[in-house]
């Protein structure tokens, strides 16, 4: 299975398999990290699944739908490489892709 590094918000730093077909976010949420709150559950209205990723990735991503470019908007802490993870689906073309998991708004 291809493979995420997540990095929390304390700065610590874990590689974790993830299956194809899921959502960054729930290959986040489904290895414990519970500081990525997803309230949503992935239906792109909640913005608590922001993460910043590696921009060596950047071209290997889907691109933004304007729902989520909106949403982004309302974070403080939105930078260039933010996105949602729910809205980034885990492709063994993501293999070694690397996040952190955004301030808390
Ligand atoms: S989980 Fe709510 S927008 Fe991603």
């Amino acid at each position: 299975m291809p493979q995420l590094t997540v990095v929390t918000r304390q700065g610590e730093e874990r590689t974790v398999e993830g299956e194809v077909g899921l959502s960054v976010m729930e290959v986040i949420r489904d290895n414990g990290f519970d500081e990525l709150l997803a309230l949503c559950g992935g239906c792109c209205s909640c913005a608590t699944c922001h993460v910043h990723v590696d921009p060596a990735f950047a071209d290997k991503l889907p691109a933004m739908s304007e729902d989520e470019d909106d949403l982004l908007d309302s974070s403080a802490t939105r930078d260039a490489t933010s996105r949602l993870s729910c809205q980034i689906q885990f492709t063994s073309a993501l293999n070694g892709l690397k996040v952190r998991i955004a301030e808390e708004d």
